[in-house]
C-alpha cells in the first residue's frame, strides 16, 4: 500500500480537519530561536485554508511530563504561526478540554486554530494502549479528518500520531511527502560518490544507522562528541572529552567492518581542546594522536574538530554526489568552537548533487551560523526520525499512512 496523500481525503470545505504538526522549536526564554519547523508547516496549512478546511493544528513541544507546564507551552508558536500565515490563529489553552473545544467551535471556513501541547495530557506518550487510545479518542471529537504532517515525530508511537490516524480518515501532508520523496533517494539508489557525515554527542544514538549505512555508502566521516569514542577505540587518550566507554567495542567492529567493505571512514586528525566547557574557555589544537599533549592535560576536552580536519571534511563533502549529514561537528553555539560545522555546511552548500541536512540539531546549527536555506538540496525537519528511517526501521505514523518501506 502506498502513502495516503491529501488528494485521497475528498473535498474538505467545511469540514474539521486536525493537522498533527511537528512545532517542537528551539525556545529561549519563550522566544522561538529557530522556527524552521513552523515554516515548513505552512505549504500544508495554506492548502487546507485554501479549500475552505476548519483548521485545527496540533504538536508536541519539549517533553513536559504529562502534565502542564507554562515553560512548555505552545503559545508563542501560534503566534509565530498567524505572522507566517497572515491572519489570525486562534489559540485553546487545553488539548481536549473546554478551551479546545470552543476554539474548535468557533472557527469558520478557512480559520485555523492551535490546540495546547499534546504532551500536556499523559495519554498522548502513553505506553499502555489503552491509556494511549482513549486520549486519541478525545482528540477525534476535535475533528472529523487527520492530515498527519509531522514528519519530525512519526518514529514516535504516540497517540496523535499512530492512535488518531486509526480513529479518523487520515493522510499525509505535503511535508511528508516530501520528506519522503528525498530520503527514499538517499535509500534506494544515491548517486554515487555518496558520503554521509555524522557528528553530534552520543555513538549509541547512531549506532544503528552506522550499521545498516555502512555496507551502503562510499564514505562515512565522524565528528563531533562521538569522535572520541571512534579515536580511543584506535588507541589514542582523549582526555576529559565525552567518551562512551562502553561503546569502544562496537566501534571497533565498525572500524574492522568499514575496512573490509572498502568503505572510507574518515576520522579526524586533529581538534580544538578546550580547558573547560565554557564559551570563553582558553582553547589550542591538538592532533588527534596527541589530545592530552596540550597545556590541559588529561583535563582537556575536545570542542570541535580541528582546522586540518575541517579542511578534509569539506573536501571530501564537495567531492561527493550526494550527501547526508547529521549532527554538529562541535559545540558550534560558543562561537570559539563552530568552525567545524561551519566548514562542514559550507562544502553542503557546494555539492554539485543532492545534500541533505538532516533535523533538528543540523538544521538549527545552519541556521544559527546564517546560511539560508535554499543553499541546501534539502533540510529535513526530522532528526531522530530520518535517522530511523536511513536505518531502515519501520516508522509507526507512516506505517499508519500506508507507507511501506
Ligand atoms: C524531534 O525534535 O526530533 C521531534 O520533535 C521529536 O521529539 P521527541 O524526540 O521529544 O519525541
Amino acid at each position: 500500500m502506498a502513502l495516503r496523500t491529501l488528494d485521497t481525503l475528498g473535498s474538505l470545505a467545511g469540514k474539521r480537519v486536525i493537522v498533527r504538526a511537528d512545532l517542537n522549536v528551539p525556545l529561549k526564554d519563550g522566544v522561538i530561536t529557530d522556527d524552521g519547523r513552523v515554516r515548513a508547516t505552512l505549504p500544508t496549512l495554506n492548502t487546507l485554508i485554501n479549500a475552505g478546511a476548519r483548521v485545527v493544528v496540533c504538536s508536541h513541544l519539549g517533553r513536559p511530563d504529562g502534565a502542564p507546564d507554562p515553560k512548555y507551552s505552545l503559545e508563542p508558536v501560534a503566534q509565530r504561526l498567524s505572522e507566517l500565515l497572515g491572519k489570525p490563529v486562534a489559540f485553546a489553552r487545553d488539548t481536549v478540554g473546554e478551551s479546545a473545544h470552543e476554539a474548535v467551535a468557533a472557527l469558520e471556513d478557512g480559520d485555523v486554530a492551535v490546540i495546547e501541547n499534546l504532551r500536556f495530557h499523559s495519554g498522548e506518550t502513553a505506553k499502555d494502549d489503552a491509556e494511549r487510545r482513549a486520549f486519541a479518542e478525545q482528540l477525534a471529537t476535535l475533528g472529523d479528518v487527520l492530515v498527519s504532517d509531522g514528519f519530525g515525530v512519526v518514529h514516535r508511537k504516540q497517540a496523535s500520531v499512530y492512535d488518531l490516524a486509526q480513529l479518523l480518515p487520515s493522510a499525509a501532508g505535503t511535508l511528508i511527502e516530501k520528506e519522503l520523496e528525498v530520503l527514499d533517494r538517499l535509500t534506494e539508489s544515491p548517486q554515487r560518490p555518496y558520503t554521509v557525515v555524522l557528528g553530534g554527542s552520543k555513538v549509541s544514538d547512531k549506532l544503528g544507522v552506522i550499521e545498516h549505512l555502512l555496507p551502503r555508502v562510499d564514505r562515512l566521516l565522524i565528528g563531533g562528541g562521538m569522535m572520541f569514542t571512534f579515536l580511543a577505540a584506535e588507541g589514542n587518550k582523549v582526555g576529559s572529552s565525552l567518551l562512551e566507554q562502553d561503546q569502544i567495542e562496537t566501534v571497533k567492529g565498525y572500524i574492522a567492518t568499514a575496512k573490509e567493505r572498502g568503505v572510507d571512514l574518515v576520522l579526524p586528525v586533529d581538534a580544538v581542546v578546550a580547558a573547560s566547557f565554557a564559551a570563553d574557555a582558553e582553547h589550542v589544537v591538538a592532533p588527534a594522536t596527541a589530545l592530552e599533549d596540550t597545556p590541559f592535560g588529561a583535563s582537556g576536552l575536545g570542542l570541535d574538530i580541528g582546522p586540518q580536519t575541517a579542511e578534509q571534511f569539506a573536501s571530501v563533502v564537495r567531492g561527493s554526489t550526494t550527501v547526508f549529514w547529521n549532527g554538529p561537528m562541535g559545540v558550534f553555539e560558543m562561537p570559539a568552537f563552530a568552525a567545524g560545522t561551519r566548514a562542514v555546511a559550507e562544502a553542503l552548500t557546494e555539492v554539485d548533487g543532492l545534500s541533505v541536512v538532516g533535523g533538528g540539531d543540523s538544521a538549527a546549527a545552519v541556521r544559527q551560523l546564517g546560511f539560508a536555506d535554499d543553499r541546501f538540496g534539502h533540510i529535513s525537519t526530522g532528526g531522530g526520525a530520518s535517522l530511523e528511517f536511513l536505518e531502515g526501521k519501520k516508522l509507526p505514523g507512516l506505517e499508519v499512512l500506508g507507507w511501506q518501506q
